[in-house]
């Protein structure tokens, strides 16, 4: 296993991406890990890039420990530049341009077979490559020696003359670095000698017996399902690895889409076996909702609400848990939290920027781990990505359908509906939206987009019905494409499948006199309108 440390730029993800794409295991952690915290010994340990300046009073830094490790370490720009900070305060300074974009690198030869220059072997003498940094290395440090360079930066790649350690300023895991791929399983698989034998397979083993060692042979295990991809992977890995001492609740906010419970209902209960409740919360979230139209209000209402319902059922299930005498208090709480959910909300007090704090990761466990519960949090799935997930969940035998399931929001409906909720407006949300996706998918176009869905204006718009004229709401429709959600552009429908979609809408809704399709990107739109 390679342990990257992040130190919070945006494509710290990515260097794992790229590590696992040549199917070599890395596990990234916040840059303030203490290697003594590790149960495992890395192969070769990668320091990100970060935001920071290695000058600046606080900047991160990393355990000094990875130094006595004895295995080979490459710094990535704020990486590298703290490597050379280590050594010497003097290395580094302010450049007096920012280098962003790309340019070329000038490879230097400077030693045969095990020479300092692996880093780039079978390269060739030129790299295309991605750089972004405003300070830059100006003096080599000692014991090192150049073997990189570009216009504007003489110290673009370093490299230790006897020891095993690399610094580079540019982005190997960006796609714009041309063979930036052929970089890190230099480093990884020929340096680090890490074996490039990782597959989801040995996640699914190695996951169900970390699961049964952390919760022992008693506990029980909560957790909230949504029949999106991530919570069903998680309670079929949790059913998997203790059975029936793991309790899936799904909380039926009234905000679902058509047929939506029951489907999830289906699908968990009879075909994965998992131990479901279904809680009827409809009424309670309508009831709270009512005359609500301002979009983090409703998004406060309905995470208490779920926290309210799914807090009863716990207690629920840990009184009836003591009749039963071989079953365990109920001690843990899982998440089907991933990897990109852990960058978007912040998964450390660490240098990166905050995006976002509305996703799962949020409220729920929060309230679960410090109210009277004290649950502890599992989240088998923290170091995965989307596609990941899919292949996962694929091998766990869930259906097709369901792995390539777009996501669905945690509040649902209510935040498609520009206005207030009530039952009226959330019907007329599910038949356009039923009639939206059931076209797409008969398009054969469903995966061909990463999310979709109708919402609805209660503003009225003008119309014209028969002879006479009609005020009716305006539906919106939504699709997208994106790599991670945090950035998506709007997708191109064939005009004439969107005036049919349209069509249907209008028809066979009743309520909605217009229909429009919103082609914003993210940035500046976000995917959902609230
Ligand atoms: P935005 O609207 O922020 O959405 O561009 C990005 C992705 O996150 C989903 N989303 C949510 N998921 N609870 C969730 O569980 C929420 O409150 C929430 N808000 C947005 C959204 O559907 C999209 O996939």
């Amino acid at each position: 296993t390679i342990l990257v440390l992040d130190f919070g730029s945006q494509t710290s993800h990515l260097i794992l991406r790229r590590l696992r794409s040549l199917n070599v295991y890395a596990e990234m952690l916040p840059c303030t890990t203490k290697l003594a915290d590790l149960d495992w010994t890395p192969a070769g340990i990668v320091l990100s890039g970060g935001p920071s300046s290695v000058y600046d009073e606080g900047a991160p830094r990393v355990d000094p420990a990875i130094f006595d490790l004895g295995v080979p370490i490459l710094g990535i720009c704020y990486g590298c530049q703290l490597l050379a900070w280590l050594i010497n305060d003097k290395n580094v300074a302010r450049g007096e341009a920012r280098e962003y974009g790309e340019t070329d690198l000038t490879i230097h030869n400077v030693g045969g077979a095990d020479g300092a220059d692996r880093l780039f072997e079978g390269l060739g003498d030129t790299l295309h490559v991605f750089m972004s940094h405003f300070d830059k290395l100006v003096h080599l440090p000692e014991g090192f020696v150049t073997i990189a360079s570009t216009k504007n930066t003489a110290y673009a790649g370093i490299a230790h003359q006897s020891k095993p350690i690399f610094g580079i300023q540019l982005h190997p895991e960006i796609s714009h670095t041309n063979r930036g791929t052929d970089i890190l399983a230099n480093f990884a698989i020929k340096i680090c000698k890490a074996q490039p034998n990782w597959e989801m397979g040995n996640f699914t083993e190695k996951e169900i017996v970390r699961i049964r060692k952390l919760v022992g042979d008693k506990a029980q295990v909560i957790g909230a399902v949504s029949g999106g991809v991530d919570s069903t992977v998680a309670a079929r890995l949790m059913k998997e690895a203790i059975g029936d001492r793991f309790h899936a609740i799904l909380v039926d906010t009234g905000l679902m889409r058509l047929n939506e419970c029951q489907e999830v209902k289906k699908t968990l209960q009879e075909h994965l076996g998992i131990n479901l409740t279904i809680v009827d919360g409809a009424e309670l979230f309508f009831s709270r909702l009512a005359g609500v139209v301002e979009p983090e209000a409703k998004r406060k209402i309905i995470g208490e609400t779920f926290i309210d319902l799914f807090e009863k059922e716990a207690i629920r299930i840990e009184e009836e848990a003591k009749e039963t005498p071989r079953a365990g208090k109920v001690e843990w709480f899982l998440q089907g939290t991933l990897y990109a959910d852990l960058i978007e909300s912040l998964s450390f007090k660490g240098p990166s920027a905050t995006i976002k704090s509305h996703h799962n990761v949020g409220g729920l466990p929060a309230r679960m781990m410090n109210g009277q519960a004290q649950l502890k949090l599992i989240e088998p799935l923290r170091e995965l990505f989307k596609d990941e997930v899919r292949a996962f969940g694929r091998q766990l035998g869930i259906h097709e359908d369901l792995v390539m399931r777009h996501p669905f929001p945690g509040p649902g409906i209510a935040i498609r509906i520009l206005g207030e909720v009530t039952r009226e407006h959330v019907e007329m949300v599910r038949k356009a939206d039923h009639i939206f996706i059931s076209m797409i998918k008969e398009a054969g176009i469903y995966n061909e987009m990463s999310q979709a869905y109708a919402a609805l204006d209660t503003n009225r718009a003008v119309g014209v019905m028969g002879d006479s004229r009609v005020y009716g709401m305006i539906c919106i429709l939504r699709a997208v494409t994106s790599v991670d959600f945090m950035s998506a552009e709007p997708f191109e429908f064939p005009f004439q499948l969107l005036k049919n979609i349209c069509r249907r809408i209008v028809n066979e809704v009743d309520g909605i006199t217009r229909v429009v399709y919103d082609c914003t990107s993210k940035p500046p739109g976000t995917i959902e309108l609230e």
